[in-house]
């Protein structure tokens, strides 16, 4: 048996395409009690290559079923990124008969001997996202000049009446307005002098969320994914700002002047959150790609490459003053935990014991105690194989240690250790952590440090081990779940 055989890197609880290459989600949209994931796909291969969109639904964020093909390339290029909606008022004409779904996207046309053209274009359904007829007027905005110009996310602005676009334009996003869908008029630009321009701007998001679950205090979110370029050992990542919207223009708080990023792992990018989820649930929910642009291509899986992460609710919380994006996993994925430890005020020596005994691949890890000195967990342990996920007092930060987590041949720069620091955390350390067939995703004190990282462990490396600098230290509660879907595994 080749060492590859004995691996399989599909995760449990993560959406992954049954075969061939995704990137980007896409298009999400809540609509008739489906979630619609769409996602960069290319139908044909392991590696990218011309864009599709591909297409899965799920009623409750955890199974998903991959539906046919969405939008294929056509004569005006490949389809890249972008965003869906439903058009409850029937605002494009495209719906007679009720509210229907519409694709903001991007086309991508490679131009012999010249720079490829980027515009957008609309797309739309009016059978539940089953099938797509492309808008004969396509595209329906281009830019003056050359520039990267992609990845509309397009949602209905209350206050002003109209659609609102934001755009990247280069290492900048450019904000539109529409009272269609069809037409668009120019608002406004966002992103010289401020934010980390490491790279070209991509996939941007703009939604406003409660500071503190306060509706008086609202702000508005802004992500930017950030595009690999070489010169930095991170590779892709994304960084967010707070502000204000007027419906025109975004105007940064002070917070913004420094550049924040919503994970500190190597594998979270080109995120964005759902649209039309209903007032009554009122959740903003994000998934992103959980690969990085240095490697993507590379990743050792067999007969599909590509993975989203867990799909995650973003909630504004004040950390030391400052309204700070937390990220915490989404309930739903509670409904299918399956107990399988529950330890309160145990001592560090009791924990070890009782986890020795385990044997999980697809499992959550919930851990609460004072802090008292470092601790950490190791997890996909087996072998010469193990994922440290641990908390280090000296920095007051928490880290995935995956230099010896499994496969990394494959890149240069995959084995590392990846830290984030807390906010605030003086007291008590919590940590949720999660891990599947190739992956570890950590939140630390209710999802303010995020780390997501993909790993590549031999299948049996299932172990699940404790340790702290105290072994007199007392935890509060450690609890861990199986987590195996139902339709999986
Ligand atoms: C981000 C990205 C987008 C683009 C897509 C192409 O990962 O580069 O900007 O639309 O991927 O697949």
């Amino acid at each position: 048996m080749s060492t590859l055989a004995k691996q399989n890197f599909r995760g449990a609880y993560h959406f992954s395409p049954r075969v061939h290459w995704m990137n980007d989600p896409n298009g999400m949209v809540y609509f008739d009690g489906e979630y619609h994931l769409f996602y960069q796909h290319h139908p044909q291969g392991d590696t990218w290559g011309p864009m599709h969109w591909g297409h899965a639904v799920s009623k409750d964020l955890v199974n998903w079923e991959e539906l046919d093909v969405a939008l294929a390339p056509d004569e005006h290029g490949m389809i890249f990124s972008g965003s869906a909606v439903v058009d409850w008022n029937n605002t494009t004409g495209f719906f007679d008969d009720g509210p229907g779904l519409v694709a903001i996207f991007t086309h991508h046309l490679e131009a012999e001997g010249s720079h490829p053209i980027q515009r957008q274009s609309l797309a739309y359904s009016t059978d539940k996202g089953r099938s797509w007829t492309k808008y004969e007027g396509n595209p329906v905005l281009s830019h003056e000049s050359y520039v990267d110009f992609r990845d509309p996310k397009v949602f209905w602005h209350r206050e002003s009446n109209r659609w609102v676009m934001i755009v990247a334009c280069g290492q900048t996003v450019c904000l539109y307005h529409s009272p269609d869908l069809k037409s668009w008029t120019f608002g406004s630009e966002f992103g010289s002098g401020i934010g980390c321009h490491d790279g070209v701007w991509e996939c941007p998001d703009l939604f406003p969320l409660a500071v503190d679950g306060d509706a008086e205090r609202t702000k508005w979110v802004m992500l930017v994914s950030i595009g690999a370029d070489p010169a930095f050992a991170e590779g892709s990542r994304t960084q967010y700002f707070t502000g204000d919207f007027d419906g025109v223009a975004f105007t940064p708080d002070a917070a913004s002047a420094q550049v924040r990023w919503i994970d500190h792992g190597r594998d979270n990018y080109a995120g964005v959150t759902w649209s039309d989820i209903p007032a009554e649930d009122g959740r903003r929910i994000f998934i992103g790609w959980m690969s990085n642009w240095m490697y993507a291509n590379q990743t050792p899986t067999e007969g599909f490459r590509g993975a989203m992460t867990i799909p995650r609710e973003l909630a504004l919380e004040t950390r030391e003053g400052v309204a700070t994006l937390v990220q915490k996993p989404v309930a739903e994925l509670e409904a299918v935990r399956k107990p399988v430890l529950s330890l309160r005020s145990a001592t560090a020596r009791e924990a070890e014991e009782a986890l020795r005994k385990l044997q999980l691949v697809s499992c959550e890890i919930h851990a609460r105690l004072p802090i008292s000195g470092a601790f950490g967990f190791k997890v996909r342990a087996g072998g010469s194989n193990e994922t440290v996920v641990g908390f280090d007092d000296s920095d007051m930060a928490i880290y995935v240690d995956r230099t010896k987590s499994g496969l990394s041949g494959f890149h240069d720069r995959f084995s590392g250790i990846h830290a984030a620091k807390l906010a605030g955390a003086r007291e008590v350390m919590e940590l949720r952590i999660f891990v599947d067939a190739a992956s570890v995703e950590v939140f630390g004190n209710g999802g303010q440090a995020v780390i997501t990282d993909l790993i590549y462990p031999d299948t049996d490396a299932a172990g699940i081990s404790f340790f702290a600098a105290r072994p007199d230290a007392v935890i509060d509660a450690l609890s861990v779940y199986d987590l195996t879907p139902r339709n999986r595994g």
